[in-house]
This record gives structure tokens, sequence and C-alpha cells, in this order.
């Protein structure tokens, strides 16, 4: 098979472009380098022991697509291309349904003209909100807190709406919890630009000494230690779904939603712990205000993952630390090399 990955050049799209090459697909990147990079395209072929091609350009530039799909025989396209960042998202609405939402129409309709109809789309668990159950199973109602969890609900619909129009495509729709972790060469791993808004990157920061100190947003929480809980997912584990999903879309068209998660949810103190035993570094931190818009607990049902795709997550929450500590420390300032 043949796939084209946008976003392969950012966090979770490289190590799914590795996955796929390594279960023997070939690969072509594509991606606008707005938060990607060459680096993490070079490093994708030095893994994957072949060079993967790389096409500099926009999901939304459809000339640039067009002669995309003219150059290869596509049989499918993995989806990551997105901007992600919530809080950007609250006071940039307009560039996130641009570029999220307009972006994906136009990538679907190019897809259309050239016939290429199979589609794995990044969505999040974000579109659940704060559900009234946990465990969160795919039923549990959408109910999206910012722009940015909306633009995700959006492309659902439309993607329901391609397929209801035209019953060749088939579409699997993967609603990931939170990606945490590196590849286990310490070759590639997230790379936030400026100061990182999520827990795990900022933790690796403290321990490799980039950062003072954590501040843990709030220890009164209904939880055991009064942090909030959350599913965190090796991104190899998640990148691994990706081959499952496509390997489930080969023998059935329509459109498939699954939670990729672990199912087991860790509160802050116990990821600052076990970062703590993987770094051998103090991890220094102060309790701070909750913050606004945070959840208590979000935790995946993974079940129908299991019974459809036949995934399930390897990787446990040591290892998670072991391998994210293994690309911080090889890689203190990411692939860019600058100082935030
Ligand atoms: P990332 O920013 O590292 O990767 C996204 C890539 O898409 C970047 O390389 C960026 O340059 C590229 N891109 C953005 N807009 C583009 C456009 N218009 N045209 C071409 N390329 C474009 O983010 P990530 O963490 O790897 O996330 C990948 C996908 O997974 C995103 O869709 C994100 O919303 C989704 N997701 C991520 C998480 C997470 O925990 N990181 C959780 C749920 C969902
Ligand atoms: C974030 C996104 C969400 C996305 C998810 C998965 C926000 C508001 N939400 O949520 O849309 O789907 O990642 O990528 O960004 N924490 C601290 N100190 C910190 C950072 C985090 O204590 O410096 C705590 C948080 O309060 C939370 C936990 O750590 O309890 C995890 O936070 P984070 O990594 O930002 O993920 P989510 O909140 O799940």
């Amino acid at each position: 098979m043949k796939t084209l990955v946008t976003g392969g050049a950012g966090y979770i799209g490289s190590h799914a472009a590795i996955e796929l090459v390594a279960a023997g697909h070939d690969v072509v990147v594509l991606d606008n380098l707005s938060n990607g990079t060459r680096a993490a395209v070079e490093a994708i072929g030095r893994l994957a022991g072949r060079d993967v091609p790389f096409v500099e350009g926009d999901i939304r530039d459809s000339a640039c697509l067009d002669r995309t799909f003219a150059d290869h025989c596509f049989d499918a396209v993995l989806h990551f291309a997105a901007l992600k960042a919530v809080g950007e998202s609250v006071a940039e609405p307009l560039r996130y349904y641009q570029n999220n939402v307009a972006g994906t129409a136009c990538l679907l309709e190019r897809m259309a003209a050239h016939g290429v109809k199979t589609m794995v789309f990044s969505s999040s668990a974000a579109v659940y909100g704060d559900p009234a159950t946990t465990p969160i199973n795919e039923n549990c109602p959408p109910d999206p807190k910012s722009p940015y969890a909306r633009t995700k609900l959006i492309v659902e619909s439309l993607l329901r709406d391609t397929h209801a129009a035209d019953a060749d495509w088939r579409i699997s729709i993967l609603r990931y919890f939170n990606a945490v972790g590196a590849h286990p060469s310490g070759e590639i791993g997230e790379d936030p630009a400026g100061v990182p808004q999520n827990l795990l990157p900022f933790v690796a920061q403290v321990a490799a000494g980039r950062r003072e100190r954590l501040n843990v947003f709030g220890n009164d929480y209904p939880t055991p230690d009064g942090t909030g809980i959350r599913d965190y997912l090796h991104v190899v584990d998640l990148a691994r779904g990706h081959v499952n999903a496509l390997d489930y879309l080969a023998t059935r068209t329509g459109v498939a939603v699954h939670n990729l998660g672990t199912g087991r949810g860790h509160t802050v103190f116990e990821v600052v712990r076990a970062f703590e035993a993987a770094s051998a570094r103090e991890v220094p931190y102060r309790i701070a205000p909750r913050r606004p818009g945070d959840v208590v607990v979000s935790c995946a049902d993974p079940a129908r993952a299991g019974d459809e795709l036949g995934w399930t997550a390897e990787y446990d929450l040591r290892r998670i630390c072991e391998d994210l500590w293994q690309w911080q420390s090889t890689h203190p300032h990411g692939f860019r090399g600058i100082k935030a």
C-alpha cells in the first residue's frame, strides 16, 4: 500500500510513518512545517531504513495536493495535519477553523477527485469534553469545550457526510487520549515550540534543568492524591493503532470511530514520581491554581479498539517516561536546537 501522511513531520505523524514503513507501506509525507520539522522527516528515513519522500505543502493548497496525488498512486491518507493548541484556538478560532476544517475539506475534495477514498483521521478525546461517566466509550455524547475540540467534531461530521454521499469511502476516526513519550531509539519525539503546555513535555524539561519547577494545576480534585487523572498513551502504541486501522479499512467501507487509550489513568503526582525514577533526577514542583477548563478524570474505554481493530496499548507509564527521558536527554532543545 502507498500512503500519504499529512502532518508527518510532526510528533505523532512521524512515529506513525515509521510504523507504516515497518508494516510494509510506502509512505510519502506532506507537511507545511508550521509545527513540524525537516529533521523529523530525515529521522523517519534513518529509522525506517529507507528514504521517505517529503512534500513541503499545505492541505489547503489544491494545486499542491493535485500534483502530489498525480505524482503518486495512493491507496490511503493518514490525516494528522492540524493546529492543536487548545489555548491558542480560543484566542484565534478562525485560524483553527480555516486550517483544521477548511483544510480537511480541501484534502477530501482532492482525494475524491483522484479516486483515493480511504482516510484515517486524527480526532481527539477532547471531543468528549467533561463527560459524566468514566471510562469514556465511543457512545458518550460529544461536548467539545474549545474551538480546537469543535474543529475535530466538525471534521468528524464532514467525514460522515462524505461517506453518506458516496458509500465507497472508508473512514477511520481515531479519538486519541493523551499522546506522550518518544520513539525508543531516542531519535524522534515531541518538540514543543516555546513553553510546553502539556504535562509530560514540561516535566521532562524540568528534569533536564531547562525549567525550574513544575506547576501542579490543583491538588484539591476528588482523586486519591488531589491531582487530575489522565490516560497517557505511548506514542508508539498510538502509531501502531494507525496500521491496525488501515488493515481494518481494507475489508470494509463506512465510518468507524475508535478510542485509542490504555484504559488506565494516572495522577499528576504519579507521573512526577515515574519520571523521577526514569531519569534519576528530581522534579521540583509547586501547587498552583487549577487550570481553567481542566477536567478531573479523562480515561478511555478502549474495548472497541481491542475488539474491532485488534489493538491494545503495550507500554506502561514507566516505559513512557524512560523513552521520553532518552529523547529529552539526548535532544535537550528538540529538533530545533533553540532555547525557548
Ligand atoms: P504536531 O503539531 O506535532 O503535528 C501536526 C503537523 O501538521 C505539524 O507537523 C504541522 O506542521 C502540520 N500541519 C499543520 N497544519 C498543516 C497544514 N495546513 N498543511 C500541512 N501540514 C500542516 O501535532 P501532533 O501532536 O503530532 O498531532 C497530530 C494530530 O493528532 C493532530 O491532528 C492533533 O490534533 C491530533 N491529536 C493530538 C493529540 C496529542 O496528544 N498530541 C491528542 C489528540 C489528537
Ligand atoms: C490536553 C488538551 C486536550 C488534548 C489532550 C491530549 C488542554 C487544555 N487540553 O489536555 O485538548 O486532547 O491534552 O493531548 O491543553 N498539568 C499540570 N501542570 C502542567 C501541565 C499539566 O499540573 O504544567 C496537569 C493538568 O492539570 C492535567 C494533567 O496535568 O491534570 C494533564 O495535562 P495535559 O498534559 O495538558 O493534558 P490534558 O489536560 O488532558
